[in-house]
């Protein structure tokens, strides 16, 4: 009986070990499993979208500054901060601070933090300073201005002398983003649809525009 009772206390002992190995186990792959997450939900984004094909229109390179309006995540902002680096910057603003914090953390673990600036902003400006962008992107974004004609123009005076605004939105909202970026003055320079589903469209200030 004492034998049994003896045996039986090991057996306890020895699951509970086992138990916390699983628990540490457990917390090592969760850890990997969410780095895995991180670069799967990269790869998806990359496949559906094309960025390359957003900072081909951005005409960005190495020392560019451009804006990333509406940076969300920053599932294309890592992308742009890739393609100023190193002297460049990206600025990325968003109306929500909490979604900022997640685009830092993404940067971040790209070692291209020192490349970005977050920035948040009020919805109805755009909160970039005058004449200091080579680009600014509206991805994804511009649907949800009350005012797209007056966000438009006042973004315009951000620009530099031959800066660009590229809109890149989902198909259905490409109708009003063209009236929009019109009526705001701009004039188109490409537009282009690498996927099925977005549009891209490249405005230049009038100024800026070849004279015909
Ligand atoms: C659908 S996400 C797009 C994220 C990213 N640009 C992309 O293309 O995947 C739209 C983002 O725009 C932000 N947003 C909405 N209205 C905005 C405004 N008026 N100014 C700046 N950001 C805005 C939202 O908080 C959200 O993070």
């Amino acid at each position: 009986m004492r034998h049994a009772v003896v045996c039986l206390l090991l057996l306890v002992a020895a699951c509970g070990k086992k138990e916390d190995a699983g628990a540490a186990g457990s917390t090592t792959s969760g850890s990997a499993r969410s780095n895995d997450d991180t670069q799967r939900e990269q790869a998806r984004f990359d496949a559906e979208r094309r960025p390359e094909k957003v900072i081909e229109a951005l005409g960005i390179k190495a020392g560019s500054r451009v804006a990333d309006v509406g940076a969300g995540t920053g599932l294309l902002t890592v992308h742009l901060a890739r393609a100023v680096a190193p002297n460049g910057t990206v600025v990325a603003t968003d109306i929500d601070g909490a979604v900022l914090e997640l685009l830092y953390q993404r940067l971040a673990a790209a070692g291209l933090a020192e490349v970005v600036e977050r920035r948040v902003v009020g919805s109805e400006t755009p909160g970039l300073e005058a004449g200091a962008y080579d680009a600014i992107l509206l991805a994804e974004v511009d649907h949800y201005f009350s005012d797209p004609v007056g966000w438009l123009k006042a973004a315009t005076a951000a620009l530099k002398p031959n800066g660009r605004i590229v809109i890149s939105n989902r198909i259905h909202h490409r109708a009003k983003s063209m009236a929009a970026g019109q009526k705001a003055g701009l004039v188109l320079q490409s537009e282009s649809a690498p996927v099925t589903t977005h549009f891209i469209a490249v405005f230049v200030a009038p100024d800026a525009a070849p004279k015909k």
